[in-house]
């Protein structure tokens, strides 16, 4: 029998543990959940295997709080980290979540020298960046994830405005994952046709800018914590895709060098994600705003980069 697939999921908070929910459900791969609670990841992965005879799902579930078991992943899913609290910025979580992300990529990449990482920690791509610079590991194989998140987030708000079935609306969003995002109508489509034909300016502007609020939304709803369902998915979807090889083209944080005239910097692209990992960056044309919008975003990622100093 052929060796199943094994993602490690390093922190086993609400994203994390969802992630790891999501991996079972759709048996892709078995699963180790890591984090420094201690009972936290081996609770919630007994609690996840005891449903597996209920749904039927085959996969090997593990918690711990160290990296043994983690060695030779093929994917790592990176969640460790505070998440936001109401009033606070992605950004006022930057200089702790680069510490816990450094500390964990070392573990990570000593153990599993050769697995993809997908990030998920915030603020998105300068956590990204971190993990890359960490781990020494090529920029293929680091990624960070939001784009799906924002992009399904605007699909979401789309399709209730067209009244329509989520499977005919696609979007668009670039940039780094912030109140600087950039929600591209022009591209966004519903069985085809772009957006922009469907729905009058002053709505779409207003879900551009539900969806560039689209985290503190929740944060404000919850008033505890941030965002999982979605966001795990998301993720899961990008592993997926590596896994099965699909050449699924996803907006991922990957590190640029040149493209969209932006350098050395991790920010949100189209890309696609095959065995390989990220295989291409696909770019595509901007009118002179848009590029300004995504340039302003690039901007707003290396100032965190420079505030970090790496
Ligand atoms: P959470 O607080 O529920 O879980 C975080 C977990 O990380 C906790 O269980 C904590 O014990 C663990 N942890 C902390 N330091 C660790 C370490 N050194 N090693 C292992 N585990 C460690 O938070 P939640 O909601 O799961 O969010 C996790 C992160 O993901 C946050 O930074 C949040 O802002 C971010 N996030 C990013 C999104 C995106 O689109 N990129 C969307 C949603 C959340
Ligand atoms: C979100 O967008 C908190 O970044 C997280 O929900």
């Amino acid at each position: 029998m052929a060796k199943r697939n094994k993602i490690t999921v390093v922190g086993a908070g609400n994203v994390g543990a969802t992630a790891a929910h999501w991996i079972a459900a759709k048996e892709l791969a078995d699963v180790v959940l890591v984090d420094i609670v201690e009972g936290t990841p081996q609770g919630k992965s007994l609690d996840l295997a005891q449903a597996a005879p209920i749904d039927g799902f085959d996969v090997n579930l593990k918690g711990a709080n160290s990296y043994e078991d983690t060695k030779d992943s093929d994917v790592v899913i990176i969640t460790a980290g505070l998440p936001r609290k109401p009033g606070m910025s992605r950004d006022d979580l930057l200089k702790t979540n680069a510490d816990i992300v450094g500390k964990v990529t070392d573990e990570v990449a000593k153990h599993s020298p050769n697995a993809f990482l997908i990030i998920v920690s915030n603020p998105l791509d300068a956590m990204a960046q971190v993990a890359f610079q960490r781990s020494g590991f090529p920029k293929n194989r680091v990624m960070g994830m939001a784009g799906v998140l924002d992009s399904a987030r605007m699909r979401c708000f789309l399709a209730e405005a067209l009244n329509v079935s989520v499977e005919n609306v696609t979007a668009f969003v670039l940039g780094g994952h912030g109140d600087t995002m950039v929600p591209l109508p022009r591209y966004s489509t519903c069985a085809g046709i772009p957006v922009t034909e469907l729905l009058p300016k002053e709505q779409l502007d207003a879900i551009i800018t539900r969806t560039a609020n689209g985290g503190a939304e929740i944060v404000g709803l919850l008033k505890t914590g941030s965002a999982y369902y979605a966001p795990s998915l998301g993720a899961v979807e990008m592993a997926e895709a590596i896994i099965k090889d699909k050449k699924k083209i996803l907006p991922c944080a990957v590190y640029l060098e040149g493209e969209y005239g932006i350098n050395n910097l991790f920010v949100g692209v189209p890309c696609k994600l095959g065995k390989n990992g990220v295989e291409q960056i696909i770019e595509i044309s901007l009118t002179n705003e848009e590029r300004a919008a995504l340039q302003k975003s690039a901007g707003a990622v290396q100032e965190l980069i420079d505030v970090l100093g790496i």
